[in-house]
């Protein structure tokens, strides 16, 4: 331990305290979420989406002192670059890069079946918006000589099975993107990483599993779980947002961290520790 004794920072509550982040797909769910706990954490935010109405009311809700909302189709490149330079401009810097933004589609299980039109977009969104989104941080971050950059993943980046086939392999794909940008920028500073989860009853989840709403996706989650007595939520996942946003995780880069109850680590189907 250093000699700064027991309790290092004063500023146990607000661990973001100074820092600017710039959160793709934040106008609702998961993304907004964690622009709420970041700026709760003493950050400012920019937000950037498609859905003007709700980015602007989220960032209302925040205060405009602290936060800001630009237009910005991740799967644009001129649109996540103005995304990108209006952060600076706004705030002074760039400290963290979350690309959450992501879309599932609709519901068409069979390989057969899948439009090329729909595999491209879901593509174009969840994986050129990320590549955009590291590209365009590393060009304001490397300069800094730091920078954290962040993603949005799934228990299906990992596992066959969990979302639709390619769903499934863009989220499988940003992992490959986040372990390579890992390799290359850690030598400026900067740290790559992905937050992925399980289900979490958002629009996304909810618009896929239309039969079931927001308390058949908690059910249903919580049954799938090994872990239960917990419901997974979008505050769970800022939580970890705000550390792998903080300089608590200094030493962390590379890394796919996964919110799942399990559901990754057991397969239930062997069923080994059913007391019942
Ligand atoms: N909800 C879940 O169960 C779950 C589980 C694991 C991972 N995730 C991931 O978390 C992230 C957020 O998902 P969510 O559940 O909050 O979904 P959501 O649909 O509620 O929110 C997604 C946001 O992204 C925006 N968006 C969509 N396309 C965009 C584009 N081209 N450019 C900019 N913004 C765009 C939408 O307008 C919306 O505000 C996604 O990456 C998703 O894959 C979600």
């Amino acid at each position: 331990m250093g000699s700064e004794g027991f309790f290092p920072s004063s500023n146990i509550e607000r661990r973001l305290e100074g820092k600017v982040a710039l959160i793709t797909g934040a106008a609702q769910g998961i993304g907004k979420a964690i622009a709420i706990m970041y700026c709760e954490h003493g950050a400012k935010v920019v937000i950037a989406d498609i859905q003007d109405d709700k980015g602007y009311s989220v960032c209302k809700k925040i205060g405009l002192d602290i936060s800001s909302f630009i237009h910005c189709d991740v799967s644009i490149e001129d649109d996540i670059k103005n995304a990108v330079d209006h952060t600076v401009e706004k705030f002074g810097k760039l400290d963290i890069m979350f690309n959450n933004a992501a879309i599932e589609g609709s519901p068409c299980p069979r390989i057969e079946d899948s439009e090329i039109s729909h595999f491209q977009k879901v593509l174009a969104t969840n994986v050129t918006g990320v590549f955009l989104g590291i590209k365009h941080a590393a060009r304001v971050m490397i300069p800094q000589k730091q920078g954290c950059i962040l993603m949005s993943g799934s228990v299906s980046s990992i596992i066959g099975g969990f979302g639709l086939h390619a769903y499934t392999a863009s989220k499988s794909a940003i992992i490959g993107l986040m372990r390579n940008t890992a390799a290359e920028l850690g030598q400026f500073g900067i740290r790559v990483n992905c937050i992925s989860s399980f289900l979490i009853a958002s629009s996304l989840a909810t618009d896929f599993f239309t039969k079931k709403g927001v308390n058949g996706v908690e059910d249903w989650a919580c049954q799938l779980s090994t872990l239960k007595g917990a419901v997974l939520t979008g505050e769970d996942f800022a939580r970890a947002a705000v550390f792998f946003g903080s300089d608590d995780s200094k030493f962390v880069t590379g890394h796919n961290f996964m919110i799942d109850g399990g559901v990754t680590t057991t397969n239930v189907a062997f069923d080994l520790f059913n007391y019942n």
